[in-house]
């Protein structure tokens, strides 16, 4: 069984003969990137081999003009002991928070009420449900509830929660109740844990998302689930389990009982939504993108795979079409609770796949963009996600390159960066309006190899300029559109929400 020590992290990893160098990895790296899902594209899995054998080059290798021993990861098979060398990853504090509307009421997701119960006696016998239903103007229970029923007889405080006119929850004594909200974004999990009877969150985390194994992009998961179904059955897992492990961790930071967590929302865009609920998200990637389902649907945690919070009360908001999902629906509803419905407003929610919506005169028209991942760092040669040494500001003076970074050594460009870089280009006349670099000039370089983590230096090529321009064209063209079919122009616009932590990050200068 060959060990894999993985340098600076001096990690020791045993695996098989044969199996792939970047899974070996990522079992001890989880961010170790593989953008192009293994596929040999993107070049982003490079590892220097110090010691070792591994197979044979492969031709998608011979395209990447790798030095005397590099290789990529995922072309690379394990054959002897080794001992490579990789960039250190390490993911930097993303922004999973931003502006929250104060709301004057809040509707939650479960109704709740303190009960104190008057049984009936042997002279006025009712059974113990009516009295129960009575209490909250409820018309049924679940069978969740039965359980409950039983020994309700032996409280006279309840705590009873509805949803509708559905009995969920009767816990013994006044309780408090909490719930939680995740967002599962292609690239991180975002999970809130939530007071449900102030509104307030209490706390918040992520994780980069693990399906992240099997690529970065949604194309690149629903290929993988293609090539094997056992990769859905896997990524469902992992995400269920991820999300669980965040909310219990909060609960237990906060000294919240599991037990007193009461409901959930989540919400992704329609493959993450497809994956959490182990459904093949196949159809979506194929025209015409109709996802298996578009509706609400709500239950108990356990009926969607959960252990822990098993008697969660959980709500998956409806998608829109196939690369409209949940998360859009979250941006539209957050803005329509903070903006005059009257006014025209342009949301945008830049990511792989952006979704763009225009409010206009009351009502909502939406579509999506595939922006491909550029924007996010990838298929840039420089791009990285928001890691420790990712720049994320550009400046260009006369006396060279400023820039600002996360961390102290620069590892590459990350998507604000990225933006900021090619603006700055555009003012200081670097490069042309349609993309081109001036002179004879075929890239631009930010920091020179003696300077940057990886040891090659951070540039932008023409190539990645054309990737860029495809992003920006793709999103550009969407909204366009959308105010092309109201008869409406830029200027009519009141205002336009960018949305996520790539929104807040952005470079307004
Ligand atoms: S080239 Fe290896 S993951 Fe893209």
């Amino acid at each position: 069984m060959p060990k894999v020590i993985i340098k600076p992290y001096n990690r020791i990893i045993k695996c098989k003969t044969g199996d792939l160098l970047s899974h070996v990895i990522k079992k001890a790296i989880p961010n170790f990137p593989t953008p192009c899902g293994n596929r040999g594209f993107c070049g982003k899995c490079l590892v220097r081999v110090l010691e070792g054998k591994l197979s044979e080059v492969t031709g998608n290798e011979r395209l990447h003009n790798l030095k005397t021993g590099e290789r990529l990861s995922c072309q690379a098979k394990v054959l002897s002991d080794l001992v490579i060398e990789i960039p250190i990853f390490e993911q930097y504090k993303a922004l999973i928070s931003g502006y929250e509307p104060k709301v004057d009421v809040i509707t939650p997701i479960l109704e709740k009420k303190f009960v104190e119960v008057k049984y009936s006696t042997y002279h006025k016998p009712i059974p113990v449900d009516k009295i129960l239903l009575k209490s909250i103007d409820a018309e049924s229970l679940t069978g969740k509830c039965i359980g409950n029923l039983v020994y309700a007889k032996n409280f006279s405080r309840i705590t009873i929660c509805k949803r509708g006119k559905n009995v969920t929850h009767i816990l013994n004594g006044y309780k408090k109740i909490y719930g939680f909200a995740v967002d599962i974004g292609t690239s991180k999990i975002a999970t809130y844990l939530v007071d449900l009877d102030s509104g307030e969150t209490i706390s918040e985390t992520y994780i980069p998302n693990p399906q992240t194994k099997y690529g970065d992009d949604v194309i690149s998961r629903i290929t993988a689930v293609i090539n094997d179904v056992n990769t859905l059955y896997e990524m469902h897992r992992m995400t269920l389990s991820s999300i669980e492990k965040m909310i219990i961790e909060m609960a237990e930071k906060n000294g919240i009982e599991i037990k007193n967590i009461l409901a959930g929302v989540v919400v992704g865009n329609t493959v993450m939504i497809s994956i959490f609920l182990g459904l093949n998200p196949e159809p979506i990637g194929r025209s015409p993108y109709i996802p298996y389902l578009s509706t609400k649907i709500e239950d108990y945690g356990d009926r969607f795979g959960f252990n822990l919070l098993r008697d969660a009360w959980i709500y998956i908001p409806p998608a829109i079409t196939g690369f409209i999902g949940a998360d859009a629906i979250a941006d539209i509803v957050t803005t329509l609770m903070i903006e005059d419905i009257n006014k025209n407003i342009l949301i945008i929610d830049i990511g792989t796949n952006s979704e763009v919506a225009l409010i206009r005169n009351g009502e909502i028209f939406v579509a999506s963009a595939p922006a491909g991942p550029a924007i996010e760092g990838e298929q840039i040669s420089c791009g990285v996600k928001s890691f420790n040494g990712a720049i994320y500001r550009v400046r260009i003076e006369k006396d060279g390159v400023n820039f600002l970074l996360y961390g102290e050594t620069p590892l590459g460009l990350c998507g604000s960066g990225i933006i900021s870089l090619v603006s700055e280009m555009l003012r200081k006349n670097i490069v042309s309006k349609n993309g081109r670099f001036y002179g004879d000039k075929s890239f631009f370089e930010i920091v020179s190899k003696d300077k940057s983590s990886t040891g090659r230096p951070i540039t932008v090529t023409q190539r990645d300029l054309r990737e860029i321009q495809k992003a920006k064209a793709a999103i550009s063209s969407t909204w366009s559109l959308l105010l092309m079919k109201n008869n409406l122009s830029i200027n009519d616009i009141d205002r336009c929400y960018i949305c996520g932590s790539f929104g807040s990050s952005l470079d307004l200068d």
